[in-house]
């Protein structure tokens, strides 16, 4: 079984919060901790990850969220998660992983996710992210760039996806995509219920949703879930009876399970 949570932000938390949290990830029996995203903000994040896997005792796969980027840059928050799998062989970041074939029947790929300014109302939402305060590649920019450079890091995070998916699916009769932004509306839940036109904009990574759903027609014999979060409410969607997307429920200051993902 793979413990998912997401959304945890433990620089909300003292040091005995986040051992307890670590530690009651431990405690489920899982084989490995999956987390999708906004695990903490830059200046944390390292040691916040190397806390979770040692507190938890068992790997830790991850990919970043939106908040793990803050007071920072994208590429300096990229060079912390690579230098730190490198010093912690159980951590995993998923973006820069490639396929990691859990056995031999099932494979877990994984990238980041923008919200990538495409869906809803991107050009007159009055909606403004802390991201485009405390993201470098974000701040100061009028909002014509700043969603032009937002549409930009979907299309990588896509692009990133698009051959992992394709060789994972080929090998694999089930794969499971952990990812922080929901990638389609339908999975967009926002406080009970779907979000609005005004949130969409940041609140979806429709180019790694258009992968997704590509590789899911392509493969119709396979099985896809999806794992996100970034909105903090929970919700399933199912796109395709080979598709389904769990949007994972959290509150800041108290990171929980978002769910249990089991394994044959
Ligand atoms: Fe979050
Ligand atoms: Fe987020």
């Amino acid at each position: 079984m793979l413990a998912w949570a997401t959304d945890v932000h433990l620089d909300f938390l003292e040091a005995p919060e986040r051992r307890a949290f670590g530690e009651r990830l431990g405690a489920t029996g899982c084989w490995a901790v999956l987390l999708t995203g906004d695990i903490s903000d830059q200046r944390a994040l390292g040691r916040h990850l190397i806390e979770v896997a040692e507190h938890a005792g068992v790997p830790v796969f991850f990919v970043l969220g939106n908040h793990d980027y803050y007071h920072g840059s994208v590429a300096s928050g990229r060079d912390l998660a690579r230098a730190v799998c490198a010093k912690a062989p159980q951590l995993t970041w998923l973006h820069a992983a490639g396929v990691v074939s859990l056995q031999p029947s099932v494979a877990l790929v994984g990238v980041d996710g923008w919200g990538d300014a495409r869906l809803g109302a991107p050009d007159t939402t009055p909606i403004l992210l802390n991201d485009f305060r405390f993201i470098e590649e974000l701040a100061f920019q009028l909002a014509p760039e700043r969603n032009a450079r937002l549409r930009e890091l979907g299309d990588e995070s896509a692009a990133v996806l698009a051959p992992t998916l394709e060789a994972a699916l080929r090998d694999h009769a089930r794969v499971i995509v952990a990812t922080h932004i929901p990638p389609f509306a339908e999975a967009c839940w926002h406080e009970g219920a779907l979000s609005n036109d005004d949130w969409l904009p940041f609140f979806t990574c429709d180019a790694v949703g258009d992968v997704v759903l590509r590789a899911a027609d392509a493969y119709p014999d396979k099985q896809l879930e999806v794992y996100c979060g970034h909105t903090h409410s929970p919700g399933v969607a199912r796109l395709r009876p080979n598709l389904v997307v769990h949007t994972g429920g959290a509150r800041y200051g108290h990171p929980d399970l978002a769910g249990a993902i089991a394994l044959p």
